[in-house]
């Protein structure tokens, strides 16, 4: 099993280059198989999530063609309504669930596995659901572990949204494009994906109005047709580096970003003493001295992302003062901080709440990733600690982060991917 090993320390200097962004990656390669016409995507991360979703496609019957290792031409003329999709990356990985409402749209039959991800919490679909059945469609449990959706008639419908999902409504925003008249979402997630998403139906010749407020209007289509178009920069994998420069002290510049999508974490980075600038497309991000405390509450966008609570929480833990950081979205999402209490940090955990007095420095440690954003949260901690600190189960980790130790590497940070103890070895002999 791979690890990384990482000897902290470093201030990170220099510039890095984001990629496409992951969670709009998911149900837009699912939505790309709505068409039979063929479909040219831009921009796609290279990251194992990702590769998931491409095979489980395939193993369905679209064409999937890698034109670069960022662009793929995808045609899903030959899929067959009645296969299942099921493998057991399909199982592991969350976005699968985004073909139960592409494939439902688009031939009113899926039967799809039921979605893996991370384990920061208890993840129900029953908006999702609710959704598609709203929609007309019958949607039943079946074995093994599947969901299966079907309608004779997909009829368009006004749906009132009990939590803001972006999971239900990016899955609800599919099936509606094929449906018959108009849908509306009511309290619909605003994510910078939502609206990428309804970007690339409406390139494909859906009619869908008000992504990226709370309400969504979807007037349904009979057909969609081919398309070329790329995928916005990842706001979590920016957002990472932005905590990584902040907490190794050092000086990044963030390119091929949206600063529109990062102003949450921008403000509280500058909230903390953290000096930023924007360009068109880039975050500078500079910390010279020791940082600031602050409280901070994840919420829906344009709240701060939970998805970027972990890496927040790393930061906190080495600056000046008592911090509060508030998960607001998925009750489970403090399990990390076992781990960085290991390295030093002093974190108490009441409820959803962490209450975090900032430390001067964390120590080196053996932790293992928890999931996807807590494992680069620990990365983060592990450049920013004196020693040599390993991490294990990097599994998680490279399900959403392309190139992760190349990039650290050229902004100065001493990280491997290990694989044997020869590796180890290697590694602190040449950094020693
Ligand atoms: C997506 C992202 C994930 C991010 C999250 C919140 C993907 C693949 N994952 O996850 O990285 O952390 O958005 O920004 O895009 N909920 C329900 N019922 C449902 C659906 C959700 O109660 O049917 C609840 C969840 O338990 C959670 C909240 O709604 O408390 C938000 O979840 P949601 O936005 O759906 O997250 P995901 O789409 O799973």
């Amino acid at each position: 099993m791979a690890h990384y090993m990482i000897k902290g320390g470093t201030s990170l200097v220099g510039e890095v280059e984001i990629a496409g962004a992951k969670n709009a990656a998911l149900p837009i390669i699912a939505a790309s198989v709505m068409t039979n016409e063929t479909v040219i995507i831009d921009n796609v991360p290279d990251v194992s999530d990702i590769r998931a979703l491409l095979d489980a496609i395939r193993s369905i019957g679209a064409y999937v063609e890698k034109i670069n290792r960022h662009s793929f031409k995808i045609n899903g003329s030959a899929i067959n309504r009645q296969t299942a999709v099921d493998n057991e990356y399909v199982r592991k990985i969350r976005g699968s669930y985004y073909l139960i409402g592409a494939l439902l749209g688009k031939y009113r039959l899926a039967t799809v596995a039921l979605p893996g991800g991370c384990d920061i919490g208890l993840r129900p679909i029953d908006q999702h659901l609710k959704g598609f059945r709203a929609l007309g469609a019958d949607v039943r449990f079946v074995p093994p572990g599947m969901a299966r959706a079907e309608a004779e008639r997909l009829v368009g419908s006004h749906i009132y949204m009990d939590v803001v999902s972006v999971g239900a409504t990016c899955n609800i925003m599919l099936a509606s494009s094929m449906a018959e008249g108009l849908t509306i979402i009511e309290n619909a997630a605003k994510e910078p994906h939502v609206v990428d998403l309804a970007n690339f139906l409406n390139s494909m010749g859906a009619r869908i109005k008000g992504a990226g407020t709370d309400v969504i209007r979807i007037n349904g289509v009979d057909r969609l047709h081919g398309t070329e178009y790329s995928i916005i920069p990842d706001q979590i994998e920016a957002g990472t580096f932005m905590m990584a420069a902040a907490a190794t002290k050092g000086d990044v510049t963030i390119r091929n970003v949206i600063p529109k999508h990062l102003e949450s974490i921008s403000a509280k980075l500058l909230e903390v003493g953290c000096q930023i600038s924007e360009e068109d497309d880039a975050v500078r991000v500079a910390a010279a001295k020791r940082l600031g405390r602050t409280t901070v509450k994840t919420l829906p966008y344009p709240g701060f992302p939970t998805d970027m609570q972990p890496q927040m929480t790393v930061l906190l833990g080495l600056s000046n003062g008592t911090s509060i950081v508030t998960e607001s979205i998925f009750e489970s999402r403090f399990k990390y901080t076992d781990e960085l209490t290991k390295m030093g940090a002093q974190i108490r955990v009441e409820g959803n709440t962490a209450i975090i007095e900032g430390v001067d420095s964390y120590s080196a440690a053996y932790v293992k990733a928890p999931d996807l954003r807590a494992g680069a949260a620990l990365v983060i901690a592990a450049m920013a600690a004196e020693g040599f600190s390993e991490i294990s189960d990097i599994h998680y980790i490279e399900r959403g982060y392309e190139d992760f130790t190349e990039k650290l590497k050229k902004l100065g940070a001493q990280i491997d991917r290990v694989e044997t103890e020869n590796d180890k070895r290697n590694f602190k002999f040449r950094v020693s």
